[in-house]
């Protein structure tokens, strides 16, 4: 089976009106492409909880916040077709840059608050292009429902934002963070990593681990969690801290005090690649705490 490729905005619309007359529901999978496990299983959520399932492919240049990220990001559409056919999505829309933005963008969409630490803090501009994009493709395409990987828990958390700020009517459906068997989020960046980088990279999940430890046996000193999760990361002196954070899942500020579910979100450098993780931890009981059978 293959998906039906399109690159033209009006060429598609007309393909999305034809499908939404013959009543059926629209999925859609935003990507970058260079797809992974990941995306798979995305496009699965897509195909279980949607009629037609639209994966868009664009690698979208008001998102980066580096030149050489955006230059080296891989592109690999013919291996992407291939995998959104074998894995059972319907149409792929894979518009050029001047497709999407014939002319200078000057309507920038801003989730403010939500954007301002963690990667918004790393990467400036970097939540405005994906929130401009990202309202431009539920524009273009109309889904009822769009699915977003938990991996980027900060885009997720801005997505829905959005989605609520402004009314828009799609349904945004969160999807597990797929792991390596080693514990390492599958990112099409990790494809950057040199072997020695690859192997120090699970770092990050292990230290994101122990806070979730920490969290589940009774820490609320979101310091003490983040000292102990610091700690595993330096034992790997070449993964390069660029934050870590507990913050709360909704807002994704820091919090004082761990008193329900938060986010334990970071990020590093390995070499001149970025990565980053995140896990929700939810507090257990404190220790000395007597639980009635
Ligand atoms: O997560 C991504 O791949 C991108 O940020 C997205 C949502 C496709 C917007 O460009």
């Amino acid at each position: 089976v293959s998906a039906e490729l399109f690159h033209d905005v009006e060429e598609m619309r007309e393909m999305l009106a034809r499908v939404r007359r013959m009543g059926a529901t629209i999925g859609l999978v935003p990507t970058m492409g260079a797809l992974h496990e990941g995306h798979g299983r995305l496009i699965d959520a897509a195909r279980r909880e949607t009629d037609c399932v639209v994966v868009s492919i664009f690698v979208n240049p008001i998102q980066f916040d580096r030149p050489d990220d955006f230059d080296r990001y891989p592109r690999t559409l013919d291996v992407d077709k291939k995998f959104c056919g074998d894995r059972g999505a319907d149409l792929i829309f894979a518009p050029s840059a001047a497709e999407m933005y014939p002319a200078p963008q000057r309507t920038f969409v801003d989730v403010t608050r939500i954007s301002e630490r963690l990667c918004g803090e790393s990467r400036p501009g970097h939540f405005r292009g994906v929130a401009t994009v990202v309202l431009k493709l539920f524009n273009i395409l109309q889904p009822d429902r769009a699915f977003f990987g938990e991996k980027d828990a900060q885009q997720l958390a801005v997505i829905r934002r959005m989605v609520r700020d402004l009314n828009l009517p799609v349904e945004i459906a969160p999807v597990a963070t797929v792991r390596d068997s080693d514990g390492l989020a599958l990112s099409s960046r990790n494809k950057h990593l040199s072997a020695d980088e690859r192997r120090i990279a699970p770092i990050l999940f292990q230290a994101l681990l122990v806070a979730q430890g920490l969290i589940a046996t009774g820490s609320t000193d979101p310091a003490e969690v983040k000292s102990a999760a610091s700690a595993i990361l330096a034992q790997q002196p070449a993964a390069r801290v660029d934050y870590l954070e507990v913050v709360d899942p909704e807002e994704m500020q820091p919090v004082d005090r761990i008193s329900g579910p938060v986010r334990v979100a970071a990020a590093i450098w390995l070499g001149s690649t970025r990565l980053i993780d995140n896990m929700l931890c939810e507090p257990g009981p404190a220790e000395g705490t007597t639980l009635i059978q």
